[in-house]
């Protein structure tokens, strides 16, 4: 099973530990690069530290924070991160299909625990279709 990496600061530590419980439950093996508690972090840290693990190991990340913009806008420098901030399933699935998006990002002060874990799997099920999307992704 794939292995996912996954980071949050302080404002999305509790719905990290919920997202490391269920992909746990279905088999992938997550490495979490932080936080460890709720005391209050920088979420430019884990945003690096998740982008430069996800282009090293070449797979697919998962980062929060309270909103899940700050993380998005800092892995989003990365050449090669395509990190997608969603809010439901159906950019979930877009940004897989059309983006090839590498990093889900997810605001815990935004989204309840039960629709982002949908908007997880939605994620992690999506395959990306390439064709004209690949050429476009070229002109990044
Ligand atoms: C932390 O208070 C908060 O600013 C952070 O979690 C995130 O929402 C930043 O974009």
């Amino acid at each position: 099973m794939a292995s996912i990496i996954i980071g949050s600061d302080h404002g999305g530590f509790k719905l990290k530990n919920e997202i490391i419980k269920h992909l746990q439950k279905l088999g992938y093996e997550v490495s979490d690069l932080g936080c460890y508690s709720l005391e209050s972090c920088d979420y430019p840290v884990v945003a690096k530290a998740v982008a430069e693990k996800v282009l090293e190991a070449n797979t697919k990340g998962i980062l929060v924070c309270g909103t899940g913009i700050g993380v998005s806008i800092v892995a989003n420098r990365y050449k090669g991160i395509r990190a997608s901030h969603c809010t439901d399933t159906f950019t979930a699935r877009m940004t897989r299909m059309h983006n090839d998006s590498n990093i889900l990002c997810l605001g815990e002060r935004i989204t309840g625990v039960g629709l982002a874990l949908d908007i997880v799997d939605m994620w992690l099920n999506t395959e990306f279709e390439g064709g004209r999307h690949q050429k476009r992704i070229e002109m990044f």
